[in-house]
């Protein structure tokens, strides 16, 4: 297959029709993210935006994005201690920094007196969850960021709306919003790729050569779901793009309760009981 200009396809998309070679491929993704910002009101130009990179292709193509479309950013990675994957992430983060010529910001777990190796294997994910919400806060927070920009993908949304649906937990749909605004001592989210997918991302960082690595966390369970997401594209074009649109549409509408803020008493971020689950983590080490 041939791109419209003549060259060599390196992708092709039925949802929107079109053939792109490696050069017209960029300038299609770096298009496409550019209008979910815009359309969404993601990120704004004037935000200090906090780039959290994992090492893997989405938030590297992430990073290349808003840096090409002029963001005022700095990366920043948690090193969780996972054996060699962490090793592996570290180093790609930093190659990732090097080529885009950012500041790179890491904060190892260790230093807070524990590692994702160090907790049981049933709570590993939840732990590591809680540990990256709190730290990319803080550091934030304390560091003059007006914005943390995460990778999550279309993909990473549905799958959290269709786990949450299924347990009840109707009001957390409203985190799957593109952006959340700073609240208290929280800072402002943004989800630029949250209509992008996984295979857009790692075309763009194949096409460009944008450090990455395709190690995946250890820990991560095969998830049934992801599949049944994938299956239904197959069946249904565009049915990703369309119910990821209606889902950030549905969690604009959801009216969040009041709710009168805590503070942990050991750490003063923002919590739900006395102790945040992260204090809780490291107290237990
Ligand atoms: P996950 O929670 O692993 O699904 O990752 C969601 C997003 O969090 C990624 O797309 C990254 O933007 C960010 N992220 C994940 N792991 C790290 C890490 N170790 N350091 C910094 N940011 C991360
Ligand atoms: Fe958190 Fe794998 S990255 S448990
Ligand atoms: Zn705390």
């Amino acid at each position: 297959m041939k791109c419209k200009c003549g060259r060599k396809a390196v992708f092709h998309s039925k949802v929107y029709r079109i053939t792109l070679c490696d050069e017209c491929y960029p300038k299609f993704y770096i298009e496409l993210v550019r209008r979910s910002i815009k359309r969404y009101g993601i990120v704004k130009k004037s935000e200090k935006v906090l780039a959290c990179v994992s090492g893997g292709k989405d938030s590297s193509a992430m990073a290349y994005a808003l840096k090409e479309l002029g963001y005022d950013l700095e990366l920043f990675h948690i090193d969780l201690g996972i054996s060699e994957y962490s090793k592996e992430s570290l180093k790609s983060v930093e190659e990732l920094a090097e080529s885009l010529d950012l500041n790179l910001n890491v904060v190892k777990l260790k230093d807070y007196g524990f590692t994702i190796d160090d907790i049981e294997r049933k709570k590993v994910c939840s732990a590591c969850g809680i540990a990256k919400r709190y730290l990319m806060n803080r550091f934030a927070r304390e560091r003059g960021f007006d914005i943390i920009a995460t990778a999550h993908t279309c993909e990473d949304i549905i799958l959290f709306f269709i786990k949450n649906m299924l347990s009840g937990n109707i009001d957390y749909i409203s985190k799957l919003k593109p952006r959340i605004d700073a609240f208290d001592k929280l800072v402002a989210k943004a989800k630029p790729l949250f209509e992008r997918t996984e295979k857009e991302n790692a075309t763009l960082v194949l096409t460009l050569n944008i450090p990455f690595t395709p190690t995946e966390c250890p820990h991560a369970p095969r998830d049934v779901w992801k599949e049944i997401i994938y299956d239904v594209e197959l069946k249904k074009r565009g049915f990703k793009q369309n119910f990821v649109r209606a889902i950030a549409k549905l969690a604009e509408s959801i009216r969040t309760e009041e709710w009168k803020v805590k503070h942990c008493k050991i750490c003063g971020e923002v919590s739900n009981a006395e102790i945040c689950s992260f204090c809780k983590l490291t107290k237990r080490f």
